[in-house]
């Protein structure tokens, strides 16, 4: 599927050295078709002693030889680095974009209407593979080109295509943001462990265990996840006593509220693009 493809990062981040190195491993894909346009020379040196992949600090230079260019760099960049790609880029070239809140729309302001374009939301466990990426593109996509990026954010773990963009905004709110909800709740259980007089290294261990084993039991179970948390509750017993209190500080209603913030917030960044 990429076999014939020469693909460019255009910013040789965190996010670029996990896709790369994932797709040399599991795909077809030779080192000699990657390049990656990164400004600071040792990290150049970096990934091509690492990864033997051509690297430049020219963005246009890495852009026109590539038939798949991704936009690796933060989102501020952005503008920055499509600029830096314009002159250059084949019309045909399909353009993946990982940034962040980043509409469609920004995008062909400066690429114009008629370039292939993927957008994705990705979210951080993609650094290890374990990652989910929420994507849709243009009408300019075809259906090999819509394969090709398909293949490329399997690198970074679980996708799921959406046909509206609009998707993209909800699911920034939901698997975007999710990471930070879920690290806050076990920053939170691991207070309370030490407050109960744990050590913090193994109120850690417990909490990180627990949530690990209770998310890989929910799929495995395949099970709705009320009747998992009913099994552990024992009338009149320890859990419903802890649920009781999650329930009375309103602990559904309030995460329902931060997702539902983090939406309209997302829309907002999109319209002050
Ligand atoms: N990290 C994640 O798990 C995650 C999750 C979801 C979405 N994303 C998205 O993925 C994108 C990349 O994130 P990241 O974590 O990989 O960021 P990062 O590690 O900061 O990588 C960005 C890279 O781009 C380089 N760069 C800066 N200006 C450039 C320019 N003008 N031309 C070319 N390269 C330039 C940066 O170099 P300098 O060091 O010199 O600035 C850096 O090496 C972001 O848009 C982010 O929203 C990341």
């Amino acid at each position: 599927m990429l076999d014939t493809s020469r693909i460019a990062f255009i910013g040789g981040g965190v996010m670029c050295e996990a896709i790369l190195s994932r797709l040399l491993k599991g795909s077809s894909l030779s080192a000699d078709a990657i390049s990656v346009a990164e400004p600071i020379a040792a990290r150049r040196e970096q990934l091509a002693g690492k990864y033997a992949v051509h690297v430049t600090s020219d963005n246009a230079a890495a852009a026109e030889q590539a038939t798949i260019v991704v936009l690796s760099v933060k989102p501020q960049i952005m503008s920055l680095a499509m600029e830096s790609i314009k002159a250059g880029l084949a019309q045909t070239a399909l353009v993946i974009s990982i940034a962040a809140g980043v509409a469609i729309r920004s995008i062909q302001n400066v690429l114009g209407s008629q370039q292939p374009v993927v957008r994705v939301m990705p979210n951080t466990p993609a650094q290890i593979g374990e990652g989910l990426s929420v994507w849709t593109t243009t009408a300019q996509v075809s259906v090999a080109q819509k394969e090709q990026a398909r293949s490329i954010l399997q690198a970074m773990g679980r996708e799921v295509y959406v046909e509206n963009e609009h998707y993209l905004d909800m699911a920034t709110a939901l698997s975007g943001s999710g990471p930070a909800y879920v690290f806050l709740f076990m920053e939170a259980l691991i207070d309370a462990g030490v407050q109960l007089g744990f050590s913090r290294p193994v109120a850690q261990q417990l909490v990180e265990q627990t949530l690990k084993g209770s998310v890989d039991f929910a799929i495995a179970s395949g099970r709705h996840v009320a009747e998992l948390r009913n099994q552990v509750t024992s009338p009149g017993g320890t859990t419903a006593a802890g649920l009781y209190e999650l329930e009375s500080g309103r602990l559904r209603t309030t995460i329902a509220d931060a997702v539902r913030a983090a939406y309209r917030r997302s829309i907002e960044l999109g319209k002050s693009e």
